[in-house]
């Protein structure tokens, strides 16, 4: 298998900072920000300058290894004293994806194996352990685009949820990412984007991604979903995943598990693109994934303007979580496995 450069390029390096493109702004504006330090980048997740389980992950891993050669001319207790200190702040940033954890522990446990050499040496270890999670990150958005092409059929409709594109990851995309590969395969597939209020990612970016390579795509309002199915409209559904349980249970974007729902009255699959490392075996089903709240101005209106009536009181969970039985198949780089629960999901990491 051959891993090829998408043209989003969501996170680079460039003359020793981070760039990241600003997904706030997206498609109104493209424009990368620059990153010298763990706290600023964690500002930067926070801020949903970058989002997508997988990009936030890299960007976690890149944060500590800005702070690392940021720290890199200070004795051994200070660059330890302010290494802890990038991985608090930078675990702080959002609570769903598990990604960023993940890539948190692995960048600690890289930084663990060199502990007793010279800050430079351990500075310039962390950078190439961030550099590696970002390369391996493309390279397992590939595995899963190919396995998950061979599940849809020419023609295919395909719906999904928020954005789990090349903008979402080091590249090709985990949902998006098994239409790209089954579009580079000759399979004439078009999307729907359900726009996923509040905070549009379908509408502002996975309509942008399609657009940009010129692949079918609806924008259809999440409340339209229904409709369309009950049409016959749509063919399968693929939407990327935050966390998933150790029972297959699936945390992802704030209106998923009514789309899983829509699908399972409807008879049709759903499936769940889902890297290794999105997978949290220390939690044991969805019930105990904890959910991101976030702030209620995304819900009276938009950016400055707000449509709903001034004292209303709002929620605003940004992840729900669907029941391992709503869920066809989970796409992983290591194969599908079809109707997850704890023993398959178990088997996988093995
Ligand atoms: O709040 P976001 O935009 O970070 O939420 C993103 C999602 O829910 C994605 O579907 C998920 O992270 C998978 S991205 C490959």
């Amino acid at each position: 298998m051959t891993t090829r450069d998408t043209a989003v390029k969501t996170l680079r390096w460039r003359n020793g900072r981070l760039e990241m493109i600003d997904q706030r702004f997206l498609p109104a504006m493209f424009e990368y920000v620059s990153y010298e330090s763990a706290a600023s980048v964690a500002k930067g997740i926070h801020s949903m300058v970058v989002r997508g389980a997988p990009a936030i992950g890299c960007a976690a891993a890149y944060g500590v290894a800005l702070e690392a050669l940021r720290q890199r001319g200070e004795s051994k207790e200070t660059f330890d004293r302010a290494l802890n200190e990038a991985f608090e702040v930078l675990a702080a940033s959002r609570p769903t994806a598990v990604n960023l954890f993940w890539a948190l522990k692995r960048m600690r446990a890289a930084w663990e194996k060199i502990a007793a050499q010279p800050v430079g040496e351990i500075a310039d270890a962390l950078l190439a352990e961030a550099h590696e999670i970002t390369a391996e990150d493309l390279r397992i958005n590939m595995a899963m685009g190919g396995y998950g092409a061979a599940l849809l059929n020419d023609g295919a409709r395909v719906l999904t949820h928020c954005n789990a594109g090349a903008l979402a990851t080091a590249g090709h995309g985990t949902a998006l990412g098994v239409i790209r590969s089954a579009v580079a395969a000759g399979k004439h597939i078009s999307v729907i984007a359900d726009e996923t209020r509040p905070f549009l990612q379908g509408a502002r970016l996975t309509a942008w991604e399609m657009v940009q390579e010129n692949i079918p795509v609806t924008l259809i309002t999440d409340n339209m979903a229904g409709f369309m199915m009950s049409r016959g409209e749509i063919d399968a559904v693929v939407v990327g995943t935050d966390r998933v349980a150790a029972n297959g249970d699936v945390a992802n974007k704030i209106g998923t598990y009514m789309v899983a729902v829509l699908a399972h009255r409807h008879g049709i699959p759903f499936y769940v693109a889902c890297p290794l490392s999105t997978i949290d075996l220390n939690i044991a089903d969805g019930s105990a994934i904890p959910i991101e709240e976030r702030a209620a101005e995304e819900v009276l209106g938009f950016r400055d303007y707000q449509w709903a009536a001034k004292g209303v009181k709002v929620r605003n969970p940004s992840f729900d979580v669907t029941p391992a039985e709503l869920v066809t198949g989970l796409i992983t780089e290591k194969g599908v496995v079809l109707h997850p629960n704890r023993e398959n999901i178990a088997a996988l990491f093995r």
